[in-house]
């Protein structure tokens, strides 16, 4: 299984950009696909993947308890209620960490327990978690940015240090795309986002006020009917699984024309 199994970390050096959000509705979007999926929230200081899943009261053990053998894998492995093929499990949220090469052993065994074909592994963002963890577990990167200057600097900079540290695959996810501040403020359009970050594109993500309500709610928006954002992940798993998918299949996009920048001297036109 192992051989088969398809690893991506979620990662950027800065915070707040949408690693988590981004992490679970692509998990659930996998899982309601069909796809065995497990989700590891692996972020050792702000723990969000089970209150974004609403389980934030499922009492359970974790992966220390599994890399120290007090519990078996299939222990620390949460079934979520809404789709049998999502599963979730995760780091201690206090206390001593397990070293990074025990962490790699333990998600190794929960994804093997549940027979998972993809493991989705958030991070709190920064590099020596996903550098360290490249020596011990071979996995493709997502890199999540907004289109603020700081968040573009911040995946340029995790892009370059995870390709040093020899991860081949790396993919970046544009979330809280939002059209007007790209049109009307000086915004980026989303080619000239690709440019400065070097690194390619696996899907846009929209800012959408839905999702972030539902979140609160610990729903993720393909459970949720008003949601925009189902269709940018269901886009984003599609791709992940070998398909060709255009950029906004079945996504509502309004100025269509203002993604890509006008050409010097040419005006920017609004459709
Ligand atoms: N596409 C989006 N539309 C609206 N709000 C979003 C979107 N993505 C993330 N958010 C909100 O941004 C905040 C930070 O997201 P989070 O996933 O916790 O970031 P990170 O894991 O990178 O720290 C949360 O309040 C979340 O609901
Ligand atoms: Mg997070």
């Amino acid at each position: 299984m192992e051989e088969q199994r398809k690893i991506f970390l979620v990662t950027s050096c800065k915070g707040g950009v949408g690693k988590s959000t981004v992490a679970v509705n692509l998990a659930m979007a996998m899982a309601i696909c069909g796809r065995r999926v497990l989700i590891a929230d692996c972020d050792t200081t702000n723990r969000t993947v089970d209150l974004l899943l609403g389980y934030e009261d499922a009492g359970m053990f974790d992966l220390r308890d599994v890399s120290e053998g007090r519990v078996a894998p299939s222990d620390a492995v949460l079934r979520d209620p809404r789709t049998e093929n999502l599963f979730y499990c995760s780091l201690p949220h206090t206390g001593t960490q397990p070293s990074v090469e025990k962490i790699a052993t333990a998600l190794t065994l929960c994804a093997d327990t549940v027979s998972a074909e993809y493991l989705i592994i958030d991070t709190s963002g920064g590099i020596d978690f996903p550098r360290a963890l490249y020596e011990y577990m071979a996995y493709g990167a997502i890199i999540v940015s907004t289109h603020t200057t700081a968040s573009l600097r911040a995946a340029e900079r995790t892009g370059s240090e995870l390709a040093r540290a020899g991860v081949r695959d790396i993919r970046l996810i544009i979330n809280c795309f939002d059209i007007k501040t790209a049109m009307y403020d000086e915004g980026r359009a989303i080619l000239d986002i690709i440019d400065s970050t070097h690194v390619p594109l696996l899907g846009v993500v929209l800012y959408d006020e839905e999702l972030r309500i539902a979140q609160e709610k610990g729903m993720p928006a393909a459970c949720v009917e008003k949601s925009a954002s189902p269709e940018a992940f269901y886009n984003i798993a599609r791709r992940i699984f070998g398909e060709s998918v255009p950029l906004f299949d079945g996504m509502e996009i309004k100025h269509r024309r203002r993604l890509v920048s006008p050409a010097d001297g040419e005006d920017a036109e609004y459709t």
